[in-house]
C-alpha cells in the first residue's frame, strides 16, 4: 500500500527516512509474506540491489527488492566511452585555500554526466570510504540511463529543476531541495528549465543518514518525516537504451534493448529521496558565542572513528542572529576536519564577496581561513540588535578524510588567483595601551 505524501511538487511521495517502504504500480505485483516466490504476480522477475554487506548491524542494513520486467543481469558487455568526467586524476598537492567562480554554461547540447566536473577527491574512487565533490552544468535531459558502481550521490541543485526518473519512482526538485541516490540506483536526469546547475557529493562511505541528537532531543534538525521516496512507476519500452555506469571514476557503457527502469513494484530501505531545506529545523544559541556548525548537519556518514564524519552534510539557512557581546560571523578558524562550500542563493554571512550563488571554496585540514576583513571590520563594529540572515542557503561537504583538488580543479578558468587576498586587510589592530 502507498502513503501518498505530498512534496512542494505534485508528484506522489512516500514519507520517512530508513522505512521499509513498499509501492507498487500495478494492484497485486508485490509478493506478499515472501521476498523470492517461485512465480511472481504479472510474470516478473525478482532482483534484489544490496546497499551494504549482508552481515552489518540490522541498524545499518539497506536492501531493497525488485520485481520488473527484465532483470539487470540481461546486458552485453560495457565498453570505455571516449568522453570521460572533467576530472584529470588528484593534482598536485596543495594545502593553499582555494575558490572557485560559479561554473560556466555549456555551449554545446551537454546532459547532466557530460556536465559534471569534479573539483575534489579525497582520493581516487574506491569502494567503501571518503568523498569525491562534482559541480554540474547541463543543458539538455539524458536519453541515456545512469548508475554509479563508486558511491551514493547527494544531489544539490543551484539553478533549474531537475525530474529523477530512477529503478524505484520519480523524484522532482529544485534549488533549496536535495535528492539523495544510492550507489547502483539506474536513473535518468531530466531538465523541467532547459538548463540546470549545482553540485553533486559522490560519498564513496556509509550511507548517509539522519544524525543523532544527543542533548537536541527527539525532535528538531531534519526531522524523518520530511523525507520524501518516490512511489513505483515503470517504463516498458522495448527500444535501444544506452545504459552508462561509473566504475572506479570511469565511465563505461552498455546498449540495452529496453529501458531498465521497468520495476512494476518494490520494497525495501535502500532507496532514493528528497529534501526540502526550508523545513530544516534550525537550531542556534540564544545567549552568547556560536554553537559548533555540527547544529545545521542535515545528513551525516559516519566512519570507523567514533564521532568523525567521512562526511557531513551542512547547511547555513536563514536564522536569526541574537547572540549578545559576541562576533557574530563564524570565528577564525583551523579545524581538523576538510571543508568544501558551496552557495545555492544570496550571500554567505562571512564573506562579503568573491563568493557567488554556485561558486565554491576548499579549506583543507588545519588552513586558516574565517571572514574576510570587510565582513570581519562591520561584525566588529557592528551595533547588536536581533537581526535575520534571510534570503541565503550556504551549504558544506565537511570530511574527515582531507580533500585534494582534482588538475582539472586546479586548470579551470573559475579557479581564483587572489582567493588569499580577502583576508589580507586584517592589519594589526592591537593597542597596548588601550584595554576594553
Ligand atoms: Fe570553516
Amino acid at each position: 500500500m502507498n502513503v501518498h505524501a505530498q512534496g512542494l511538487d505534485t508528484l506522489p511521495y512516500q514519507s520517512g527516512f530508513g522505512n521499509e517502504f513498499a509501492s507498487e504500480a500495478l494492484p497485486g505485483a508485490l509478493p506478499v509474506g515472501q521476498n523470492s516466490p517461485q512465480k511472481v504476480p504479472y510474470g516478473l522477475y525478482t532482483e534484489l540491489l544490496s546497499g551494504t554487506a549482508f552481515t552489518v548491524p540490522r541498524t545499518e542494513a539497506r536492501r531493497t527488492w525488485l520485481y520488473r520486467i527484465r532483470p539487470s543481469a540481461n546486458h552485453s558487455k560495457y565498453k570505455r566511452l571516449d568522453r570521460q568526467l572533467a576530472h584529470g586524476g588528484l593534482g598536485e598537492v596543495t594545502p593553499n585555500r582555494l575558490r572557485w567562480n560559479p561554473i560556466a554554461q555549456p555551449q554545446i547540447q551537454t546532459d547532466f554526466i557530460d556536465g559534471l566536473e569534479c573539483l575534489t577527491a579525497t582520493h581516487d574512487a574506491v569502494q567503501t570510504t571518503g568523498v569525491s565533490v562534482y559541480r554540474y552544468a547541463a543543458n539538455s535531459s539524458m536519453s541515456r540511463v545512469f548508475f554509479n558502481a563508486d558511491g551514493e550521490w547527494l544531489v544539490v541543485p543551484q539553478a533549474g529543476r531537475l525530474r529523477l526518473a530512477t529503478e524505484l519512482g520519480i523524484l522532482q526538485i529544485g534549488p533549496l531541495e536535495i535528492a539523495v541516490i544510492p550507489r547502483g540506483m539506474r536513473f535518468r536526469v531530466e531538465l523541467l528549465d532547459g538548463a540546470a546547475s549545482g553540485y553533486v557529493c559522490e560519498n564513496h562511505g556509509q550511507a548517509l543518514r539522519l544524525p543523532d541528537l544527543g542533548p537536541i532531543g527527539s525532535n528538531g534538525l531534519a526531522n524523518p518525516r520530511d523525507f520524501m521516496a518516490p512511489v513505483a512507476s515503470y517504463e516498458e519500452r522495448d527500444e535501444a537504451t544506452e545504459l552508462v555506469q561509473k566504475y572506479l571514476g570511469e565511465l563505461w557503457s552498455t546498449t540495452l534493448d529496453h529501458s531498465p527502469l521497468d520495476v512494476v513494484a518494490w520494497h525495501g530501505n535502500n532507496v532514493p529521496y528528497k529534501y526540502d531545506l526550508r523545513r530544516f529545523n534550525t537550531i542556534g544559541t540564544v545567549s552568547f558565542d556560536h554553537t559548533d556548525p555540527s547544529i545545521f548537519t542535515v545528513l551525516t556518514s559516519p566512519s570507523s572513528t567514533h564521532g568523525m564524519a567521512n562526511i557531513d552534510f551542512v547547511i547555513f539557512p536563514p536564522r536569526w542572529m541574537v547572540a549578545e557581546n559576541t562576533f557574530r560571523p563564524p570565528w577564525f578558524h583551523r579545524n581538523l576536519m576538510n571543508e568544501f562550500m558551496g552557495l545555492i542563493q544570496g550571500a554567505y554571512d562571512a564573506k562579503a564577496d568573491g563568493f557567488s550563488p554556485g561558486g565554491a571554496s576548499l579549506h583543507s585540514c588545519m588552513s586558516a581561513h574565517g571572514p574576510d576583513h570587510v565582513s570581519t571590520n562591520q561584525a566588529i563594529n557592528a551595533e547588536l540588535k536581533p537581526h535575520k540572515i534571510d534570503n541565503t542557503m550556504a551549504f558544506m561537504f565537511e570530511t574527515g578524510p582531507v580533500l585534494r583538488p582534482t588538475r582539472h580543479a586546479l586548470e579551470t578558468a573559475t579557479l581564483q588567483a587572489d582567493y588569499d587576498a580577502c583576508w589580507s586587510g586584517l592589519g594589526k589592530t592591537f593597542h597596548r595601551e588601550d584595554p576594553l
